[in-house]
This record gives structure tokens, sequence and C-alpha cells, in this order.
């Protein structure tokens, strides 16, 4: 009986030795340790009939033994089997090129409110805040716009519910910022705004970068430097701006800034519609009536406002025709883009 336990536990353990795969491999430890029908198992079943209590505790010590060779070496075989697949006997090839390392990039939008932020930190702007969720009150109101105004309607609003949205411009921080900061102050809000609108040239969810500067005495030639200089330092030297009246409720008199055409310079092409000129933002005095609406007494102070969107400035500046390309997170396109920022 013992003979044939070794022979059964020699055969197993060729057999282990020789196994191809992880499969064949399973299969030898359910026939050989099978706890229900495996060989060495009900060998070790068996040996209860043995009447001879000493030659009994010796086969049942001896098989024990075996099976954890048996097993030990199951275990031994599928570590090799796992490991298979490197080849371990190929020469280390340190002339071998490197797979190339795959970098991410930051989106063109990043890029260019930081360097906004970083031109107007120069010019003594802090950098606030303000609720994405806002009130109508702020978004519309306090900023001129009470309930029935026209102006209103130019902006297709995502409401939450009576008395919420989703900012539709970043100009409701303009009056959070002047109840929590008083004057003088110069403060620069970027961040999201929505509107209802999805095509080449706006996306539901774009970025503003909002300035606000009060003090005594400020007047439009303050706007003007200011925001020549601006473009400037983001567009390059290169960049003309020309000024034109507009209107926006919470400013007067209001003034949009257009910049001389990215792509011809300013002899007219397509995307300039011919005109050699693209609108950059929207300008103007803070109205007297905002800045009381900011608990700021505009007998004593006056300030400027503007604001502007972020992509469009990305657009311009990185040649970007398309908006949405810029949320689509396509490194062939955001590599060359940002690498030429
Ligand atoms: N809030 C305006 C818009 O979204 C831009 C603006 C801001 C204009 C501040 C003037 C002053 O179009």
């Amino acid at each position: 009986m013992t003979d044939d336990v070794h022979a059964i536990a020699g055969r197993a353990m060729d057999e282990v030795a020789a196994a191809g795969d992880l499969a064949e491999l399973e299969g030898l430890r359910q026939r050989y340790l099978g706890r229900r029908d495996g060989t060495l198992s009900t060998l070790r079943r068996g040996i209860g009939s043995i009447g001879d209590v000493e030659a009994r505790r010796q086969l049942g010590q001896t098989i024990n033994e075996l099976v954890t060779r048996v097993s030990e070496a199951i275990d031994g075989r599928r570590a090799q089997l796992e490991t298979a697949g490197e080849d371990h006997d190929e020469p280390l090839d340190l002339t071998r090129p490197a797979p190339p390392l795959r970098r991410g990039r930051l989106n063109p939008v990043t890029i260019a409110a930081g360097e906004m932020r970083r031109i107007f930190a120069q010019l003594g702007y802090t950098v606030v805040g303000g609720p994405e969720v806002e009130y109508d009150r702020y978004n519309f109101t306090l900023v001129n716009q009470p309930p029935g105004h026209p102006a209103r309607d130019s902006h297709d609003t995502f409401y939450i519910d009576d008395s919420r949205l989703l900012r539709t411009h970043t100009s409701p921080v303009q009056i959070r910022s002047m109840l929590q900061h008083g004057a003088p102050q110069r403060v620069i809000v970027p961040g999201k705004s929505f509107r209802r609108d999805y095509d080449a040239s706006h996306l539901p969810m774009f970025h503003q970068v909002e300035g606000l500067c009060i003090d005594e005495g400020i007047a439009i030639s303050d706007l003007k430097g200011t925001l020549e200089y601006f473009a400037h330092s983001f567009f390059g030297r290169d960049a003309r701006v020309r000024w034109r009246p507009h209107h926006f409720p919470f400013t007067e008199p209001s003034l949009e800034m257009e910049l001389s055409c990215v792509v011809c310079g300013g002899t007219g092409c397509s995307l300039c519609g011919h005109t050699g000129w693209l609108e950059l933002l929207g300008s103007g005095l803070v109205h007297p009536a905002v800045l009381r609406n900011g608990g700021i007494d505009p007998d004593r102070y006056s300030g400027f406002a503007f604001g502007m969107g972020i992509e469009r400035a990305a657009m311009l500046a990185y040649g970007v025709q398309d908006i949405r390309l810029l949320y689509e997170n396509d490194v062939r396109f955001l590599q060359p883009v940002s690498a030429g920022a």
C-alpha cells in the first residue's frame, strides 16, 4: 500500500512538471488532491480500514507528506507558467529605444485663463469668485435688469426655479464683490457661465473673466489704458484695438473693444467678415445704480468693468476655428495648440 502511494505521488509529480498550461495544472490538482474524489484524498479516507494502529499512523503520515509535496509542486509550476510570457532568456539590450512617453497637455482654456490672471495680477488685481447657481436678483435685477427688462431676453437662461438660475455671466459677482470688499477695489472673476446656446462659437457652458476697478476719479481713460495693456500682453505687441459704442444695462457709457483680425491683420478675411476687426469684450463705466446696489456711494467713487469670453480669447490667440474642439480632449488637437501657446 505504501508503495502504491509513492507510485501515485511520483506520477503526479511528473505530470505536474510537464503541465503545459494553467488549465491542465488545475485538472491535475482536482485529479490528485480534489477533496471528494482526488486519488490521494480517496486513499487517505481508505486508511481507516487498516487494523494495525501503527501501520495506519505511518501510512497517514506518508500520505500527508505526499499531499504537501504534490501541492507545492503544483504551486511552483503555476508560478512558472504565469511568468512564462516574460522572456527571461533574451539578453538586455540597453540601446533599444524606450517606448514613447505620452504626456498630458493643459487645455487652451486653462492656459488662457492662467495668462489672464498673470497679466491682471501685474496690474494689482486680485481674483475673487462667486456661485455658479445664482439668484435671479444678482444675475439680473441688481445689475440693472429688473424683471421685465428687455435685455434679460438676450440671455437664454437656464432657470432652476423662480428665484434661482445658472448665472449667464460673471457680472453678478460685481455686486457680491462690492458688498464684500467695498471701495476701492480691483478684482477679476474668472469663472463658468451658462446659456442655452450651442454652435461653432457658442457652448451652453463657457468661461468669462469679469473685471472690476473702483476708486475715486476712475475715468474712461483708465478703462482704455488697462484693456489696451491687456490686449498687447495677451495677443502680442502687433495687436491693435479699436473702441466702439455699445449698450449694457450695467455700464454707462458702454464700449466694446475690438481686436485687429488675428488671421489677416486687418486687411479683411472670412474670419473677420472682411471688416479687419474681431469683437473681444464688453466694458464700460459702472452704472451709478449698480454701485449703489453694491453699497458704494456713486458721488464719491466711480469705476469701470469689463467682461470677456475666455474661450473666445483662446480661440483668437491660438487660431482655433470651432469652440467645440476645446472640449473634446483630443490630444492630437491639444498638443500643437498648447505647444504654441
Ligand atoms: N456681462 C457682459 C456679457 O456677458 C459683459 C460685460 C461685463 C460688459 C462688464 C460690460 C461690463 O456680455
